[in-house]
């Protein structure tokens, strides 16, 4: 089988591995596991949804950074969809080929436009001073910057708030009532900005694909619009947002790629574009968890706690968005009662949770508790709060377990003030 699962033996299972006996195998806790084949399975859902369709998968590098990770889907064909002149670097470290790049964000600076121009790589307009530093940047690279306009289609995608960026009160894109001054401006330097697309990005999570149809009904009035213009529109960038079942126990649905890619096949083929995704967290929130091990049980007369070794320092999602996501422990414990806990780690301060109110069977210190769904904005987002060094990755790659990036030491750390 394929990614993390429990077997009727009580064991977690990431692909045909006990975690169990990946933890006694690798020196640190907690750490990062994640299953190859889990984000290989992933990466294909979107390639077979999208056959027939002339289209670039994005991976939203965000979403999980890893060099090798990034190096996989690139090997399977993707494109990368980043946020900063690093994330850039780092594609093209991994490969990416600039032809399959988007350059996004409110608030690119000017030498990251630069070097993205120079790069040949896709740029989205998202405001009029962004638009301003993209025609000089070009100038200063001596050539025409590919761009999209980032247009807020004012789309509710119906998710937590932190995570909307396509509906009017969002500080993301450009206003409908704006449109026709960017295009006025493209039209003054033709030079500088060569306008090949459009793009809209309505937020994460969302789980009904509906959403996508109804902003894609949107974005074609506004190619029209724009290609009644002159000009020549052959990219539609759908951006990202699928969201994944996060609740294990319940029987939540989600839609697959596939589901969103025949929500919008129709009104995308009609157009005659390439449609450009921009997937991160469906591509790789299944395919990891986070592995720590027990440190203690207590109670403070009204609750019981599980103090684990990892913290909001590593994984911040629960603390940050009211996240849920799924807990278990790695083996059974025989003939332990069941409790109801809330999972913490050893972090100085009350947001340090990774999970509230989960009943699980009363652990004793050295057992084995997994984070599921963790390979999505977790990691990527991890700090070094409390002076934590952020975890090692790991990856089960044919069977076995390989590392894929070392821990943070702390030698690292006091290396920034020598010879201060
Ligand atoms: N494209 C753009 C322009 C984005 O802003 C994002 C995510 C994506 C694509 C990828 O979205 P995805 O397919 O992963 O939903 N830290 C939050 C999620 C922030 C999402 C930011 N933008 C979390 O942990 O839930």
């Amino acid at each position: 089988s394929t990614g993390f699962y429990s077997k009727d033996d009580g064991f977690v299972y990431c692909d045909d591995v006990r975690v169990k006996d990946v933890r006694q195998q690798v020196p640190e806790s907690p750490f990062y596991l994640y299953s190859k084949n889990q984000l290989t399975e992933n990466f294909q859902a979107y390639s077979d949804a999208l056959s027939g369709i002339d289209s670039i998968i994005g991976y939203a590098i965000k979403a999980n950074n890893n060099f090798l990770i990034m190096k996989h889907f690139r090997e399977m064909g993707s494109g990368a969809v980043l946020v900063s002149g690093n994330e850039l670097e780092c594609a093209r470290a991994a490969g990416y080929a600039p032809e399959k790049i988007v350059f996004n964000g409110n608030g690119k600076l000017y030498h990251e436009l630069v070097y993205a121009v120079k790069e040949g790589v896709l740029i989205n307009i998202d405001s009029e001073f962004d638009l301003e530093n993209i025609r000089n940047a070009a100038r200063e690279a001596g050539k025409a910057a590919k761009v999209l306009l980032r247009i807020n289609p004012d789309v509710d995608p119906e998710v937590h708030p932190y995570v909307s960026t396509g509906i009017k009160s969002s500080k993301f894109g450009i206003r409908n009532e704006r449109l026709q001054w960017f295009l006025d401006e493209v039209k003054k330097d033709g030079k500088a900005l060569d306008l090949v697309g459009v793009h809209c990005h309505l937020g994460s999570t969302i789980s009904k694909v509906n959403i996508f149809y109804d902003a894609t009904v949107l974005m074609v009035d506004f190619i029209k619009e724009i290609r009644a213009q002159g000009f020549d529109i052959r990219y539609f960038d759908i951006g990202g947002g699928l969201g994944i079942p996060y609740h294990r126990d319940t029987d939540e649905v989600m839609p697959s790629p596939s589901d969103l890619i025949e929500a919008v096949r129709k009104l995308v083929s009609e157009l005659g574009v390439t449609l450009i995704l921009e997937p991160g967290r469906s591509l790789v929130g299944n395919a990891g968890a986070f592995v720590n091990t027990v440190n203690g049980v207590k109670s403070n007369g009204q609750k019981n706690f599980i103090v684990i070794d990892g913290s909001m320092a590593e994984l911040i999602r629960p603390s940050l968005y009211d996240a849920y996501q799924h807990i278990e422990l790695d083996q059974p414990i025989p003939g332990a009662e069941r409790k109801v806990f809330d999972v913490v780690g050893p972090v100085c301060e009350s947001a340090d949770f990774l999970g509230k109110d989960r009943e699980l069977q009363v652990p004793t210190a050295g057992t084995g508790l997994i984070v599921h769904d963790a390979g999505a904005y977790c990691m990527s987002m991890a700090s070094t709060y409390n002076l934590r060094m952020r975890p090692a990755e790991y990856w089960v790659d044919g069977g076995k377990v390989k590392k894929i990036r070392h821990c943070d030491t702390l030698a690292e750390h006091l290396a920034k003030f020598e010879g201060l």
